[in-house]
Order: C-alpha cells, then structure tokens, then sequence
C-alpha cells in the first residue's frame, strides 16, 4: 500500500473560531482555548484541523473581513499564541490548514483605507473602483451575495467600488500584478511558519470580467439568484494565479489546498482541481440533499465523474454557512439517522471534513426574534432567511452554565440540550455518537479499503439502503445503510454471498447479521461496515 498521506487519507476537522473553547474567560474562543483541545481531537483521531480565519478582523462577517494577514487577531491570543498551536498541534501529528480570504478584505485594512483616501493613492487600484455611468448609477448590475447592490458610493473621490459580499468587504483588484504578488508573498509567510494548508474562500471569484458586463437575468429568489453569474465569477484567468500558487505550495513537502467553489456544481469545482491547479474542492452536494439514500447515491456518483481521474473527491455534511445535519435531518434528539451519516461521510472514496460539534450531533441554536441574530445576512433577509448563527453556538463539552467552553456569557447563547448533549457524557456512554465516530475513524485509519479502495455501488434496494463496496486488490469492506426506520434485507451477488466476511461496526448489532435468502437483513437505522481480506 502507498505510503499514507495526511489530506487524502486522513480525517479533517474544521473549528470556527470564536465557539471552540475559550481559556481566559472572555466569551471568545481563543488559541490557548483550542490548543487546550488537541487532546481531544488526538484521542477523536483526525489528521488535521482547518481553523476558520483568525487573522485580525473587525468581525463584520466574524473573520472573514480580514484586517491583516500577516497578523493573528489579539482578542484568539495573538501570534504567540498560534506559534504555540501550530507546534503543539504537529506534536500530536494534527495538521493544521489556515482559512485563506483572498476575493476581499475588510474595509479596514490599510491597503483600502489607503486606496480610499484619495484617487492618487498607490493603492488605489488594489480594489475595483468604477465611475458612475452617466445618469450617476453604479457601472454595472452586479449584485452583493449578502444582499442589494454590489457596489458602494464612496462621496470623498466620487467613485464606485465593488464588493461581492458586504461593504465592509471591498474585493481586491486581481488584475493589478501588485495584489497578485504580495497574496503569493503573504502565503510564503504561512508556509515558512509551517502552516500545512490552505482552504481558499470563494476563489472562484477572484476575477471579474475585464470589460464588466452586465450579468444576463434568470429565475431566482434574491436579486443575486436572478442573474447568471458569468461576468463576476469564473473568469479564465484563474488558472494563473493557481498554478503559480501551486507551484509555490509544491515547493514545500506535503502542503494541501481546498476550494470552497462559489455557486458553480460539480463541474465547476473539478475544473479547478489537478496537478497544476487545487488539490482539491468543496462540492455543495451533500449538504443540500434530503435524508435519502437515492439523494446520497447521486451525489457521489455525480462528483465522482465530474473528477475522474484528475482528482480526489472531499465530502462534508456541516460547515460554518448551513444548518447543521443533525438539525436538518432529524427533528428529535434520536442519533441514529447521525451514526448512518456518519458512517457515510467516513467509508465513501474521498476526504471527510468534519465540523465541531458535528461528532456529538449538536444541534442549531433556534433563532426566534431578529433583535437577537448576529449575523448580518440574516438582519438583512429576515424573516426569508435567519443567517448563520444557528450552527455557531458554542462547543458543547460539559453541561456547566455555559457548557464548559468560558464561564462568560459566550457572544451566542449555548443550545440548551447541553445539560446532557455534551462531550463528557458522551465520553462517559459506550453507545454515544461520539464514540461511535471514534470507532469510524480508528477503523477507517486500520483498514485501507476504506481509505484508498476503488468505489463500487450496489444498487439493489434505492429507496430505502445505500450499499457500496470500497476495495482494494487486497481487501474489500462493505457498507450498507439502511435510511429507513424499518428492517430490510440487502441482497448479496453469489460472488459476494461466497465471501468470508468479518463484522466490523454497526449501531445496531455485535455479531455477524443472518444472512437469509441470500439477503443480509438490517435492522431499521442501521449501518454497517464488513469486511474480507
Ligand atoms: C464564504 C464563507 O464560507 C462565508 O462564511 C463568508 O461569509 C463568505 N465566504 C465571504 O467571505
């Protein structure tokens, strides 16, 4: 077998800053907070760990207004403070990934407050600036994601500037050699630190149309959905900057990249991966399916040809952005139809990404009064949409007052089933989420079918179990997830039926399932791994 390699092989964990752990109490996570925490991801058993950004931002969009990126934020404990994670973090063998926001910055850098202050400023072509078309309207129709126009008056110089998401994000001018140079420079910096990767936000915006056009209109429910974004994404020049910044990354061993696509599918994301562009990409997929097998089926089947050979695949159910799988797919506190998933995300053919709190099932923080949401694309399109708060709330790992993440009132309220959905109980309960992800992830660790095997589809019962075969010349382990909460046999081929197989995992059982009629019988939520070889 070759030789493990930690993006592709491994399990990746990601941390939103801010609810992880806090360790001098003032209701924000910190990076003394989180190192405190390797242990615990060490003992989860993941690979690496992507940090949401932490650079120093005015946390208009909580960090992803970045005001320096050469600087660590004070408020997470400063550069001191991530020099120590990132040297404990690879003590324990955790790799760590940075979060890069390179389409924008925050209004309050110094490169815009420079650009700003007059027409003349050498860093006035760093952003995108626009006279007023005759009539005194913005140049163009492009809109803002989070909301109205995208661009912004500025009544000092008598010009417009672009922003994609808020205007406290002024997005950075890509065609300006200047910006390009001194991002590649800025990233030099994070990999000479030892930084292991980069997860790249929106890059497929980086570059607008040379001659702004007009996007043409199309159905949709924001003003941004009705138009086709052809003009201010996915511009061709892309492909430059990437395989200048690979090439920088392929300079230093085993360094990783990711995309997070914007808007594009599985299409768009794969053009951007390969040896001379993205390690890999985040398709959306998977989050935006319903609890059913056939949803599941399509989706790898689809990324899996849109990546061929050229790339590796990464699968996630939660991230920073959506509601979080537990919430979106039960409406109890059940955790079975969570060990079904779980156990998808960590046998399917590609990267696992996690996020906090997914591995004790945390639920979203309900939202009911707008004076009480945070996130500003949720003030802006309440009640249509309540934003982003609901999958931020703090890690929940005791069920102290604030559930063992400060002993301040954190900046979100903690979900109030923390009392007994928290890590210690489930440390302390055999069959909890919890250890049954860190049975997942140890399997998936011990047994390379898992991690490199070839993915073949069993098509058998669509309506109700997802069965697949990951195999490698050696091994072959069979998953089979039962979506339904009724039994139901999987039936085998007699080239399977033949094998000798062994019980590796399952929710629902110890020892081997009866095999009748030349069907394996599942139990309702069940999910099971076997294996040959
Ligand atoms: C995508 C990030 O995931 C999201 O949290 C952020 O608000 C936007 N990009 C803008 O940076």
């Amino acid at each position: 077998m070759s030789e493990f390699l930690w993006w592709r092989d491994g399990v990746i964990y990601q941390i939103y800053p801010r609810t992880f752990m806090d360790s001098n109490n003032d209701g924000i996570v910190d990076l003394p907070g989180i190192t405190q925490k390797l242990d615990y991801l060490q003992d989860l058993g993941v690979d690496a760990v992507w940090l949401s950004p932490v650079y120093t931002s005015p946390d208009v969009d909580f960090g992803y207004d970045v005001a320096n990126y050469r600087e660590i934020d004070p408020k997470f404990g400063g550069m001191p403070a991530f020099d120590k994670f990132l040297y404990e973090a690879h003590r324990r063998n955790i790799r760590v990934i940075m979060d890069l926001v390179l389409n924008h910055t925050s209004d309050q850098h110094e490169w815009f407050q420079q650009s700003k202050s007059s027409k003349n400023n050498h860093f006035r072509d760093w952003y995108i600036w626009k006279k007023a078309t005759d009539g005194g309207k913005p140049p163009n129709n492009w809109k803002s994601r989070f909301g109205g126009s995208g661009w912004e008056w500025d009544s000092k110089t008598e010009e417009y500037y672009f922003h994609m998401f808020f205007k406290q994000q002024p997005d950075l001018n890509w065609r300006n050699p200047k910006v390009f140079n001194e991002i590649l420079e800025m990233i030099k910096f994070w990999l000479d630190k030892g930084v292991d990767g980069f997860r790249l936000d929106v890059f497929n915006a980086f570059f607008k149309d040379i001659n702004f056009t007009d996007n043409p209109y199309k159905i949709g429910l924001t003003k941004f959905d009705q138009q086709k974004h052809i003009y201010d994404a996915d511009q061709p020049e892309m492909f430059d900057f990437l395989q200048k910044f690979r090439k920088m990354l392929d300079s230093y061993p085993k360094r990783y990249s990711v995309g997070e696509t914007f808007m594009g599918d599985e299409h768009t994301a794969a053009k951007y991966v390969g040896d001379q562009a993205l390690h890999a990409a985040f398709e959306f997929s998977f989050i935006n399916n319903r609890y059913k097998p056939s949803a599941f089926y399509k989706s790898i089947e689809k990324w899996e040809n849109a990546l061929e050979e050229i790339g590796w695949p990464s699968y996630f159910l939660n991230n920073h952005d959506d509601p979080r799988s537990a919430t979106r797919h039960t409406r109890s506190e059940d955790d079975e139809r969570l060990k079904v998933l779980a156990t998808l995300l960590l046998t399917v053919r590609g990267t696992p990404f996690l996020y906090y709190g997914e591995e004790i099932g945390m639920r979203d923080i309900p939202i009911s009064r707008k004076s009480d949401v945070l996130d500003p694309v949720g003030r802006h399109f309440w009640p249509f949409y309540k934003g982003r708060d609901g999958c931020r709330s703090p890690m929940q790992w005791n069920s102290e007052q604030y559930a063992g993440f400060s002993d301040h009132q954190p900046w979100l309220p903690v979900h109030a089933n923390h009392n007994w959905r928290n890590v210690a109980s489930q440390q302390a309960d055999q069959n909890s989420l919890l250890n049954f992800y860190k049975k997942l992830i140890r399997i998936r660790k011990l047994t390379p079918a898992l991690q490199k095997g070839m993915y073949l589809p069993i098509t058998y019962e669509p309506r109700k179990i997802l069965a697949y075969v990951r195999q490698t010349p050696e091994q072959t382990a069979l998953i089979a997830l039962n979506f339904s909460k009724k039994n139901v046999g999987l039936v085998l081929s007699s080239k399977l039926l033949g094998a000798d197989w062994k019980l590796l995992i399952s929710n629902k059982r110890e020892t081997f399932p009866e095999i009748r009629d030349r069907k394996i019988m599942l139990e309702g939520d069940e999910a099971l791994i076997i294996i040959q070889g």
